[in-house]
């Protein structure tokens, strides 16, 4: 009786786990053939491949990009024979798991190996990830908005000692002009007083060389495929290394504390407490360098040719500088820059339209699923490469009125597009984990280079208004953005 009575609560204990185990996988069956239906996103027909080759090759990818997602949605896949694919996601509703993913699932390690030989061994896409987030967090510091504004008087010295040098009036190539202003800034607030002049053109065609050899769609696949281009794109590096390692090391051995980028790294440990090496910290000024010259540079120009073509915009840029100087008198720090809210907003348009990295890419370790605006979902599988572009992200005819239109003040108070349309509707700054942390720095340069022109130049473009280099890794205006100028100063209201 004893022992039937100690049974039954047992048995029923185990008819239990039995059942609840069974439950469980029913449950993970019906779920599991639930989401094996869920559909991948629709393939791209070779019919189409084939017949998008002459645009392809005449009007470059993003016009096609452009118009398969006109056919096909938010979301597609291109197949190539089946052994690459690449999915392409586009709009806010489709690209949060781009974005925000941990790199288990969505990573861009390999994707970047182009970088390695430009950056060098020892840094970014040559390390593992968490040596190379402690050298981003390095970078972000050095460039944070409460560190950049020690920059700003430096970098209005160099602005008014290069403009100087332009007559009462003439024409002048803007692109060039604002590329080389860029270089001296840039080389002021990453190696300080270290560097000067005669070494800053050096600096600039060494960089054009590695960019020129080192970024053919060829570099991305095979990096240390040995050819002429690569071999002249690790000549330079090296020349550019060894500079920029001697002056690393003179700035450790004079003791001298600077307030720049180069101090920051010198000055960074890692958790256990030992510094950079000299070649890291080479490699750490390499990459800021080359991430932020010719996008800055390019957006820079583009918001030039947009202000000088849109007199509206123009108008209201300079009425602006009129009054921070009525306020302010002539001087300028970073908090004033950033009461520049017009200007802000012109050159967050001209990024909108004229984003300087047109496809953002990453690989999906796993598979994900994506729910588009229409309700439809789709699967992912894991291995594809993802592709977000850019161009057609950022003209999304849902979220910016009239896309095609040069409107700083859709980004102004009571209208903010970008915002109501959700995170990741702007994405010229990329966004989530890699999201571009030279963004605070961009912007001031640019201020800094612009309200300085629009306070003592009348200018007028008087070359066409410019193509987009589609071409180019980093697409800027093609050819010569020629602008007529005259000196003048602008009289505070
Ligand atoms: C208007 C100027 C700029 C634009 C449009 C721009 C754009 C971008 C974009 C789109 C990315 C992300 C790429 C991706 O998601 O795959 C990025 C990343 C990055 N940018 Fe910028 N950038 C600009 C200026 C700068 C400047 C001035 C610096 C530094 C001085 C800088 C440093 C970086 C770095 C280090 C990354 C890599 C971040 C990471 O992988 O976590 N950028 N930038």
């Amino acid at each position: 009786m004893y022992t039937e009575m100690a049974v039954t609560p047992c048995l029923t204990v185990i008819a239990l786990l039995l059942t609840m185990i069974v439950i469980k996988l029913v449950i993970r069956r019906i779920v599991g053939s639930v989401q094996n239906q869920r559909p991948v996103p629709p393939v791209v027909s070779w019919v189409y491949m084939m017949s998008a080759l002459p645009t392809l090759l005449m009007k470059g990818q993003q016009v096609v990009i452009q118009d398969m997602h006109t056919k096909l949605g938010s979301v597609f896949t291109l197949s190539f024979f089946g052994v690459k694919k690449v999915t392409f996601l586009a709009g806010p509703e489709v690209t949060a798991h781009f974005y925000q993913a941990p790199e288990s699932e969505i990573s861009i390690d390999n994707l970047y190996e182009f970088t390695v030989p430009i950056f060098g061994k020892g840094v970014l896409y040559d390390v593992d990830l968490a040596t190379r987030s402690k050298q981003i967090r390095f970078c972000t510091d050095a460039i944070q908005p409460m560190k950049l504004k020690y920059h700003v008087d430096s970098l209005l010295h160099e602005v008014q000692d290069y403009f100087s040098k332009w007559g009462e009036e003439g024409t002048i190539d803007l692109k060039q002009e604002i590329g080389n202003m860029l270089m001296l800034i840039a080389g002021r607030c990453l190696l300080g007083v270290d560097i000067r002049g005669k070494m800053l053109v050096e600096v600039s065609t060494l960089l054009h060389d590695i960019d020129h050899n080192g970024l053919h769609l060829f570099s991305f696949f095979f990096p240390y495929l040995p050819i002429p281009s690569h071999q002249q794109r690790d000549k330079a590096r090296a020349k550019l290394g060894q500079m920029f390692g001697n002056i690393v090391r003179l700035r450790k051995n004079s003791g001298r504390i600077g307030v720049d980028v180069l101090q920051n790294f010198i000055d960074s440990q890692y958790k256990d407490e030992y510094s950079m090496s000299e070649d890291e910290i080479t490699g750490l000024l390499i990459a800021l360098l080359f991430g932020g010259h010719h996008s800055s540079s390019n957006t820079a120009t583009w918001t030039g040719a947009c202000l000088l073509s849109h007199e509206k915009y123009f108008v209201a840029a300079i009425e602006e500088q009129k009054k921070v100087m009525g306020k302010y008198g002539e001087h300028i720090d970073y908090k004033i820059l950033s009461e520049m809210g017009t200007l802000h907003f012109c050159i967050k348009e001209a990024l909108r339209m004229h984003a300087t990295s047109s496809l953002l890419i990453r690989h999906a370790k796993k598979s994900f699923c994506v729910q588009t605006r229409e309700g439809t979902t789709y699967e992912i599988p894991e291995g594809h490469t993802l592709a977000s572009s850019t161009v057609v992200s950022n003209n999304l005819s849902y979220i910016y009125k009239d896309p095609h239109i040069y409107d700083p003040y859709r980004f102004s108070e009571g209208r903010e597009e970008d915002k109501v349309g959700g995170k990741f509707s702007y994405t010229s700054f990329s966004g989530g984990r890699h999201a571009c942390l030279g963004e605070h720095f961009a912007y001031m340069q640019i201020k800094v280079i612009w309200s300085y022109l629009l306070r003592n130049f009348e200018l007028k473009l008087i070359s066409p208004f410019p193509e987009d280099e589609w071409e180019k890794f980093i697409p800027g205006p093609r050819g010569k953005v020629v602008v007529s100028y005259k000196r003048r100063h602008l009289v505070s209201t």
